[in-house]
């Protein structure tokens, strides 16, 4: 199709720079990310408009958000840009056509499932809005699916995104991480980051000049500078929003008499996780921090994903005891004392047959039901309040720490959002298998000041105990 070669008039034109960039892209995959306000929206929508002009009829496009009431405002500035070229907006059909026979789609996806219902359709440019509000790029893989076109135009995936929202990991993974500009190729198909900064939209800046000191009064100085430069390191309202450095400690040799428990979270078509967690006895410096007393420190994990967001093994339960087994039998064999074990309480379910609790403990690793309170109820601390206070720790130190070797604790525990319609629970849409599996830990050990253990030869019995590791008893010097 000769339409490639076609001078393009359209009445919107892109500001010089990233929006330029966006517009004349032939990468299959483009994703515009960073500042609000930055200008991507109007690239995508103004993206759209050259397509219809350059394909006519054989321009299909489909523009995708999250949910209906995000759509509005873009369905209000697209009129304002595709009304010049003569585009009429039907509000029936959601869609916009211009009088060259070219069409754009408006859709939302309350639900991933729903990305189901475009099999089989063909569009020559998807657009993705917010891409950062899925959790998974599972329904947006669906939408890809669709680009086909029968006329053969170069089809092309596009999507706008700010950091932050239940997708941060997996966006920045994908499209931040290998570096803006970066042209990767994976299977024959390309992809590239353009990023987005406020100062690539000198318009908005003249017509609305306060626009940066309202943003500068709406979040916290890191929120801000997120917003204005785009900085995808600063992750929009995390949940754990006390997690620091301090929280992150490189592995030490753990004194054989401190107690130890294991916490797990089931999943099989989702990930499981098992932390190993140690309790400290005695203050102890690592490195720049120092780990009060009582704090938890989670020394190994296990994390059942098979690698992509949000997926899990799909290991049966004698599989996963086996793995648990293989992982603790280096230290068995010296001193591995795993005094308590808890776990998701919905493993104890039956159904039928054995319930995987049963089947995990008959295959020689038992665990006890975690309490799985989330939300305090009136003032109480539990659940999300117990890992959250244990994070924040004391002025002396973080009371829960993780070795730097817990890679899939540190990816995916500090990136989760808050549940934006309950601001003191957790989005679970993010990626919370481990998380959950912390709370069970810190609920089993609830932060209590503690006297000084009694010196040796308590301490001798109490390894002796430990040593045993059949129960999970309280030294009554606690
Ligand atoms: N190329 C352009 N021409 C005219 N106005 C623009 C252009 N790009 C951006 N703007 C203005 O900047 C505003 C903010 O841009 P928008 O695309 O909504 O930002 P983002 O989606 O990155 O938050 C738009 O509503 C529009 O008024
Ligand atoms: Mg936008």
């Amino acid at each position: 199709m000769a339409g490639d070669l076609w001078e393009q008039v359209v009445s919107w034109e892109p500001q010089k720079g990233p929006q330029t960039a966006f517009v004349t892209s032939r990468v299959f995959e483009v994703v515009y990310g960073g500042a609000r306000g930055g200008g991507k929206t109007d690239a995508a929508l103004g993206d759209f408009a050259r397509h219809a002009q350059t394909y006519a009829a054989a321009a299909r496009g489909l523009l995708v958000r999250r949910t209906r009431t995000a759509l509005e405002p873009t369905i209000e500035r697209a009129k304002e840009i595709f009304g010049p070229d003569g585009a009429v907006w039907h509000d029936q059909k959601s869609r916009f056509s211009w009088p060259s026979g070219a069409v754009l789609y408006f859709r939302h996806l309350d639900r991933d499932a729903d990305a189901e219902l475009y099999q089989g359709h063909s569009y020559s440019r998807v657009y993705v809005e917010e891409l950062t509000q899925f959790a998974s790029p599972a329904p947006v893989n669906k939408l890809k699916a669709t680009l086909r076109s029968p006329e053969g135009v170069p089809c092309g995936f596009r999507a706008t995104c700010n950091p932050g929202g239940p997708g941060h990991n997996w966006v920045k993974a994908r499209y931040i991480d290998p570096g803006p500009y970066e042209l990767i190729t994976e299977d024959g198909l390309t992809r590239i980051f353009i990023p987005a900064r406020l100062a690539d939209n000198p318009r908005l800046l003249v017509n609305d000049p306060a626009y940066v000191a309202r943003l500068k009064q709406s979040g916290s100085a890191e929120l801000v500078r997120a917003w204005l430069e785009g900085d995808w390191s600063v992750i929009e309202g995390s949940f754990f929003d006390k997690w620091s450095a301090r929280n992150i400690i490189p592995p030490f040799r753990i004194p054989q008499f401190w107690s130890r428990m294991r916490s797990f979270d089931w999943g099989y078509a989702a990930p499981f996780s098992v932390g190993w967690w140690t309790v400290v006895s005695e203050a102890t410096a690592c490195g720049d921090v120092v780990l009060p007393r009582g704090a938890l420190v989670r020394y190994r994990e296990w994390y059942g994903s098979n690698g992509r967001a949000n997926e899990g093994l799909r290991l049966d339960a004698e599989a996963v005891a086996a793995g648990i087994l293989e992982r603790e039998a280096e230290e068995r064999s010296r001193y591995e004392k795993i005094g308590f074990a808890v776990a998701d309480p919905s493993i104890f379910r039956q159904d039928g047959g054995p319930s995987i609790g049963e089947r995990l403990r008959r295959a020689g690793v038992g665990f006890r039901p975690a309490d799985n309170t989330r939300v305090g109820k009136a003032g109480a601390l539990s659940g999300w309040d117990q890992m959250r206070s244990r994070i924040a720790g004391t002025s002396e130190g973080p009371m829960l720490a993780v070795f730097d070797t817990c890679r899939d604790f540190i990816r995916t525990v500090p990136a989760l959002q808050h549940d934006p319609m309950r601001m003191e629970d957790l989005d679970t849409n993010g990626e919370d298998h481990i998380a959950d599996e912390t709370r069970y830990a810190c609920l089993a050990r609830p932060m209590i000041a503690r006297p000084r253990p009694v010196p040796t030869k308590a301490d001798d019995a109490w390894t002796r105990e430990w040593g045993r590791g059949t129960s999970w008893k309280t030294p009554r010097s606690w």
